[in-house]
């Protein structure tokens, strides 16, 4: 495993990529803000990203809410969220990979449901585009995408999010192959789009978690969904998805570069990247 990034997976950002509007004064700021972390990732490029998201809606029916899912395919079209699907490359799979790791989490006791067929929406192609700002004709590596439910009542425990981040992170360890893999944390930060707190946005609590992602996950963690709700958002409970990332990639790590902005859209914008610097053939041991 080679890196983590956090970051947030607003539709905007995504939009304002899409329709060149990175350099207008309201986006600006937000995009400077990735340029160190861009050029860190554009220098260490995986095989394949394992990205962290949520669905909202779009590809997966709410008669159906898998608590935690994984995919399995060979390719993801891009979702179309209501005003067509956005312009970028459709999401190459890595259907061998996917399998050892459902077999591996399984194995671990997270029962995961397996996605065979599966259109993402900008859940995961807006942290494309955060690694990526100009992918070309394909994006520059295979991604496995791990769904999370954060939109319906019980979302998964911040606890067992990062319980089930540590078993992904054995589960990628333990692939035969030499592959290079990063893992993305999705969502968030501080935000809530409906009700009478719409607009909510919460930067002591987003700066602290900006923090403890780093030095204290098992802090975040011990949080309940409740505190989730009550100090990001109801919709700010997507940092859940963050534990995943930082669960996976273990004890060693070092910060390449955070970035905080607000507003993006309804929302507070963050991003963080680790290196991870366990070495592979010491990984096993470290986490063991
Ligand atoms: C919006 C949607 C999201 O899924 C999100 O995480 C943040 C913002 C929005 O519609 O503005
Ligand atoms: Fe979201």
């Amino acid at each position: 495993m080679t890196w983590g990034l956090a970051t947030s997976h607003v539709p905007s950002i995504g939009a304002a990529m899409d329709r060149g509007k990175t350099a207008d004064p309201y986006w600006k700021p937000l995009f400077d803000g990735y340029a160190p972390a861009r050029e860190w990732m554009a220098r260490h490029t995986p095989d394949v990203a394992v990205v962290v998201y949520n669905d909202h809606a779009n590809a997966v029916d709410l008669s159906v809410t898998p608590t935690f899912a994984i995919g399995a395919a060979a390719s993801y079209e891009v979702a179309d969220e209501g005003w067509g699907s956005r312009p970028v490359p459709t999401v190459v799979g890595a259907p061998e990979f996917s399998d050892h790791l459902v077999e591996s989490l399984i194995d671990s006791s997270f029962d995961i449901t397996v996605f065979q067929d599966l259109a993402v929406d900008h859940g995961l192609t807006v942290p494309l585009s955060v690694y990526c700002p100009d992918p070309g004709e394909s994006w520059p590596c295979a991604v496995v995408p791990v769904l999370v439910n954060v939109i319906q009542y019980p979302q998964p425990t911040a606890a067992r999010c990062l319980a089930l981040g540590k078993a992904l992170g054995e589960a990628i360890r333990s692939f035969p192959e030499d592959l290079k893999v990063a893992v993305f944390g999705t969502g968030g930060m501080s935000h809530q789009l409906a009700g009478a707190r719409a607009g909510l946005i919460n930067q002591d609590f987003d700066r602290m978690y900006l923090d403890a992602i780093e030095h204290d996950p098992e802090k975040l963690a011990a949080l309940t969904r409740e505190d989730y709700i009550r100090e990001a958002g109801s919709e700010g409970i997507e940092l859940i998805m963050w534990l995943i990332m930082r669960g996976a990639l273990g004890p060693r790590i070092r910060r390449v570069h955070d970035a905080y902005h607000v507003p993006a859209s309804n929302t507070a914008a963050g991003m963080v990247l680790f290196e991870n610097l366990s070495p592979v053939s010491s990984e096993r041991s470290a986490t063991a």
